[in-house]
């Protein structure tokens, strides 16, 4: 997995402008800092705020942190 292929590509352009107030999603750095906390908010489907994810795709960034968020 990594952040460029796996990852990256799930963040559309209005989730990053929705969320450029607290960091990029399409920064690899970015994403980085903050798994922990996005993992939680995708978890319990309060993020993305107007349509949470397919399980798939919470495990896709699961399994991305898991592997030690490689870029
Ligand atoms: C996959 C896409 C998204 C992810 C991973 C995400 C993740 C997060 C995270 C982790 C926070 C907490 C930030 C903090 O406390 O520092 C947050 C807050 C917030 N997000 Fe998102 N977000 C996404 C998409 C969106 C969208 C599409 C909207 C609205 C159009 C949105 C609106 C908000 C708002 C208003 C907050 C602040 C209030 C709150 O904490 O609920 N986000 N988001």
């Amino acid at each position: 997995m990594s952040f460029a292929t796996d990852i990256k590509p799930l963040f559309s352009e209005e989730d990053r402008k929705s969320m450029d107030f607290a960091f990029d999603l399409w920064s690899y750095d970015d994403v980085k800092a903050h798994a922990d906390l996005i993992l939680e908010r995708l978890e319990d489907g309060s993020m993305p705020c107007d349509k949470p994810w397919p399980d798939e795709q919470i495990a896709r960034f699961r399994e991305w942190i898991a592997e030690g968020c490689k870029p």
